[in-house]
């Protein structure tokens, strides 16, 4: 079984990301082909970070233990879906600080993003992918976009990402490509 994990890319007491996440995490539960445990970096109380030296120095230890627990987390999963808040046609600092606290353990594993904003969180994803190819993680193009309509939809008129279809087809594809691209370099690094 490949085992996923959501990542929860924003901390702020009244974010939005637990919207995507918990749909997310329902579509999922649908999903036999594999099996996906969510990440919140609320619950991770990770440092900034504060490694005396790039952790490809030290084998990807971390000094800090927080840092460690939280790398050696990532290392058992065979692949990531993160939600993207925009800040500032940015990723949050918060999950840049995630990506950073973990090196090896990202590796060869596939990485898709839901994001949401007035253009459907795609500047962060962008940038969110070139971090990942730093990390030799492999960043799939399919993507869920909740763009401004369905944002202000769900924040004002009382409407769920259910009400729309196009999103939970885009869902679909995402889950489909993860997890080819899972199985595929869960193989490929087992070999
Ligand atoms: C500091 C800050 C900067 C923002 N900048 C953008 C932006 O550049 N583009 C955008 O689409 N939304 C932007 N927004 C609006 C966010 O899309 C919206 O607040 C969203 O709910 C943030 O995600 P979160 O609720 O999970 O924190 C910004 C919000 C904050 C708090």
């Amino acid at each position: 079984m490949l085992n996923l994990a959501l990542i929860i890319g924003s901390t702020r007491p009244q974010r939005f990301a637990d919207v995507p996440a918990q749909w997310i995490a329902a579509g999922a539960a649908e999903r036999t082909d594999f099996a996906l445990d969510i990440l919140d970096l609320r619950d991770q109380n990770l440092p900034l970070f504060e490694e005396p030296v790039a952790p490809a120095w030290t084998q990807g230890v971390y000094s800090n233990p927080l840092a460690e627990e939280w790398r050696q987390k990532i290392g058992k999963y065979d692949g990531f879906i993160i939600t993207a808040a925009e800040y500032n046609h940015g990723p949050t600092a918060v999950l840049k600080n995630a990506l950073d606290s973990a090196t090896f353990e990202w590796r060869r594993k596939p990485v898709a993003f839901i994001g949401y904003g007035g253009v459907g969180g795609a500047r962060a994803i962008e940038q969110l992918r070139g971090v990942a190819v730093e990390l030799h993680m492999a960043p799939i193009k399919a993507e869920v976009n909740i763009g401004m309509e369905p944002f202000l939809g769900i924040l004002q008129q009382g409407k769920t990402l259910d009400d729309y279809p196009y999103l939970a087809a885009s869902r679909t594809t995402l889950f489909d490509e993860i997890a080819w691209w899972g199985n595929a370099l869960k193989a490929a690094r087992t070999a």
